[in-house]
């Protein structure tokens, strides 16, 4: 049904609630200098609205809540299995699927499979697990994103799709040490920008000319279905479930997430084709994750993700899950603050580069930002930039592609006011940006640096 009312409104009434816990200024000054000016390192106590990550943190529905009822929990051949298969077969058909704990666990199973010294791996943009698992190996991880897709201000209906003639470059020149192609919908670190169809069906073609399999991380498939439909030409009106299982169609593989657009606190799976890399990868998945119908999941995990899947695809969802991210980028817009546009399926990317010029990228100005927002109003978002990308393989540093700080949205958990208030701060400290400092890293790991490092503001 298509209203004649112009509001769209949420698809769901509230049925449980969690409190929200409101600090002081200085017990907010207080938490984030003891965090190490990290804000992975806070308490979550100390957080008001909480826009850290998508990731598990969406709110499930009544009825994945009973659906965690009929969890079976047998150690092989669980009935939840069953439901989990085939609610994702619904959607992506590959022969074989391999549930895991989380998506990096399914990278990590795949990397340590198909990576190694002296292989490349392109995708539009790695995400930093992504890039992480690779590296990891050995191998070489290449972001090959149009380059619309890296300049912020720039605006494409397709910002994540893949830069096919750079892609056409890399595998003439080094086809045989790349053993897969990776494309991820939405494009998480560019954005949460969507790939067209058309693209997809361009990867495709150089695969198949090529040889080399094509895999799709594919943690937000639906949000990209959505703006598939939304702005592709003759997309239009087709159902969000028949355009996943078209472009699962043009992949050999993915690797998911279930934290993401199946609206489960936990999960993910790998599922591909080849029946002879479906062993060696189920080979590894017994020694770390668990035996091949559960992986690292409780059956009541899947029986969660199975109904997460089915509601993630419903339209009435999806146009508010869509509008209401853009309600946010839009009214920072108008207020001035420099976003990445259009705006992204998941979460608004703040432009830190952009609003705090007077901080070099090796002075973080994702970070100054991100801590600013914090300090402010208590809304905790995630540098994306020279913090999370600037640290290269061989240990030296410099300037990520981007600076931005990304406001990602949980889903169905936030509702109009608290975004009304998150518009507010951010307006509020883009105001004052001249003013803030830059950072260094006082403590940092050799991987994943933004996990755990150490920050102190600059005088
Ligand atoms: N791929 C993409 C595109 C992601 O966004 C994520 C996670 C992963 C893979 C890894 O999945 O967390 O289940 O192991 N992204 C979260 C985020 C953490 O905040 O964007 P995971």
């Amino acid at each position: 049904m298509t209203s004649r009312f112009r509001t769209i409104i949420e698809p769901f009434r509230i049925h449980s609630v969690e409190p929200l816990r409101f600090l002081s200024d200085e017990d907010r000054g207080e938490a984030i200098r003891e965090a190490g000016y990290n804000l992975f390192n806070l308490h979550a106590d100390a957080v008001l609205i909480d826009l850290l990550t998508d990731s598990g943190t969406g709110a499930m529905s009544r009825d994945q809540w009973a659906a965690l009822q009929h969890g079976d929990e047998s150690y092989a051949g669980s009935p939840s299995w069953y439901v989990f298969l085939e609610a994702v077969r619904e959607l992506f058909p590959f022969p074989h699927v391999i549930p895991t704990h989380q998506g990096r666990a399914a990278e990590k199973i795949l990397f340590a499979t198909i990576g190694g010294p002296g292989r490349v791996i392109p995708n539009n943009t790695h995400f930093d697990t992504t890039r992480a698992n690779v590296e990891y190996t050995g191998a070489e991880a290449v972001d090959l994103v149009i380059p619309e897709g890296r300049q912020p201000s720039v605006e494409h209906p397709f910002k994540g799709n893949m830069d096919l003639g750079a892609l056409e470059r890399l595998l003439t020149e080094r086809g045989a040490d790349v053993p897969v192609v990776f494309v991820t919908i939405t494009n998480n670190s560019g954005g949460g920008q969507p790939v067209s169809l058309e693209n997809l069906h361009g990867v495709r073609a150089l695969c198949n000319r090529f040889g080399v399999p094509l895999f799709l991380d594919a943690c937000r498939f639906a949000e990209n279905a959505w703006f598939i439909r939304t702005r592709e030409p003759g997309q239009q009106d087709r159902p969000v479930a028949d355009i996943t299982r078209e472009v699962a169609s043009l992949a050999d593989g993915m690797t998911m997430s279930a934290k993401k657009d199946p609206m489960s606190n936990i999960g993910g799976w790998l599922a591909m084709r080849d029946d002879s890399l479906a062993e060696r990868c189920r080979n590894l998945l017994v020694l770390t994750e668990g035996f091949p119908t559960y992986g690292g999941l409780a059956g009541r995990d899947l029986e969660a993700i199975a109904q997460g899947l089915r509601e993630c695809v419903d339209e009435h969802y999806l146009r508010y899950r869509i509008r209401s991210t853009a309600y946010l980028g839009e009214a920072l817009d108008r207020a001035g603050v420099p976003i990445v546009k259009p705006v992204g399926g998941h979460a608004v990317y703040l432009d830190a580069r952009a609003l705090l010029p007077h901080v070099e990228p090796l002075r973080y100005p994702g970070q100054a930002l991100a801590v600013a927002l914090y300090e402010a109003g208590g809304i905790r978002g995630c540098e994306i930039g020279t913090v999370m990308f600037g640290r290269r393989p061989d240990g030296t540093e410099g300037p990520a592609a981007m600076d931005l700080v990304r406001l990602a949205i949980p889903r169905r958990t936030y509702t109009q006011s608290h975004v009304d208030y998150v518009i507010e701060v951010v307006a509020g400290v883009a105001a004052e940006a001249a003013s803030l400092p830059g950072y260094r890293i006082v403590e940092e790991p050799p991987q994943l640096r933004h996990f755990t490092a150490r920050f102190e503001p600059l005088a």
